[in-house]
């Protein structure tokens, strides 16, 4: 028999229920919209990391990840390093990246085609490769930079010479490019046709080396933290580059920063762009998967 019949509705309790039917079914179901807005959030949400490696370490997901709390350079500056990054207008990298829009909207080279007038809208076309390169490039048969990347571009596609690596053009259409992924966690492809060179990169990380015969994880896996002279050492993450460092007056490439590395053990460096380098970028960014990019970062 139906609940709320009209005999019931006159004197019951029950009764109330029934005037309220309605309202009690629409607040039923907008908590049910409720939960499954909140369950479908938490699933589908992007990679839920829980820091962003700046003021909050991240835990990385790989478990084969050596370190067990990830940390942006950002974190291990000096205060007045992370208010340079942090402020757009006084973050010297911006400089740079401001550059760099003005290069992706130049006609250049044979084809007299700007880098704008293929890829369009760089916020949509450039959201997420600054966040996944080095990548397998199959025609190369090995990983590209994004410094590559954009250089065949200038070849293949504009018909114009390649920038020469560390020149202001480049760091400029790199640190754009890159800019344009900022705050998305790095999150590289290190399997399939990848993995050999990740493997390259990773041997190449531990590799003792130079007169003082130290590798990157002696300095930057099991002494970050730590005071190295006047600078505390960092996990060496790649988030940031390219970087504006004060030592430099200038934005300067990742494999500037690895040269310098590898001067700091008396080793002799290798070439910018060079596959070592490259091979070593890519294990690095993975190392620091799930940090957010911070490129234009500051250094000192
Ligand atoms: C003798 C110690 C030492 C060794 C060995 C060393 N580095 Fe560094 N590295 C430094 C110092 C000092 C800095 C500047 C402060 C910092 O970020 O740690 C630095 C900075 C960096 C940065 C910049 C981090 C940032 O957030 O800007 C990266 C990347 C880096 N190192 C990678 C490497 C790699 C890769 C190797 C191995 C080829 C290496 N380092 C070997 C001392 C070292
Ligand atoms: C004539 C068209 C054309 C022009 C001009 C051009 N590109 Fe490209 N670009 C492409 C195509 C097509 C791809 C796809 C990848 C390929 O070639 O394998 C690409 C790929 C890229 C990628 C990799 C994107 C990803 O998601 O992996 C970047 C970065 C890039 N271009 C940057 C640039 C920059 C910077 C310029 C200007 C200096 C430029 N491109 C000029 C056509 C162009």
């Amino acid at each position: 028999m139906n609940f709320c019949s009209q005999q019931y509705q006159a004197h019951s309790i029950k009764a109330h229920f029934c005037d309220f039917a309605f309202l009690r079914n629409l607040l039923a179901f907008l908590s049910l919209m409720v939960v499954v807005w909140v369950i479908s959030a938490f699933i589908f949400s992007a990679p839920s990391f829980a820091g962003n490696g700046r003021d909050k370490s991240i835990i990385p997901r790989d478990k084969t990840n050596p370190l067990s709390n990830l940390w942006s350079g950002y974190y291990y500056s000096t205060k007045d390093i992370q208010a340079l990054q942090k402020n757009r207008a006084e973050n010297p990298g911006f400089k740079y990246v401001t550059e760099g829009a003005q290069l992706w909207e130049q006609k250049t080279g044979t084809t007299q085609k700007s880098c704008a007038k293929c890829h369009g809208k760089p916020s949509v076309s450039m959201d997420e490769a600054g966040a996944r390169y080095p990548q397998y490039y199959a025609p190369l048969k090995r990983l590209i930079n994004l410094e590559q990347r954009i250089n065949l571009c200038r070849k293949t596609y504009q018909g114009a010479k390649s920038f020469e690596y560390e020149s202001k053009e480049l760091l400029s259409l790199t640190a754009f490019v890159r800019s344009q992924a900022r705050a998305r966690p790095v999150r590289v492809k290190i399997d399939g046709f990848a993995k050999p060179f990740f493997e390259k990169g990773k041997a190449f990380y531990y590799q003792r080396r130079g007169q003082l015969d130290m590798s990157c994880a002696n300095c930057h896996e099991n002494n970050y933290g730590k005071q190295l002279r006047s600078t505390v050492l960092s996990q060496g993450q790649a988030n940031g580059f390219p970087s504006y460092r004060v030592a430099w007056q200038k934005i300067g490439s990742l494999h500037r920063r690895f040269q310098g590395c590898n001067k700091l053990v008396r080793a002799k460096p290798y070439a910018y762009g060079a596959e070592y380098y490259v091979n070593l970028e890519l294990y690095l960014y993975w190392r620091g998967t799930g940090l957010e990019v911070e490129t234009p970062g500051v250094r000192d």
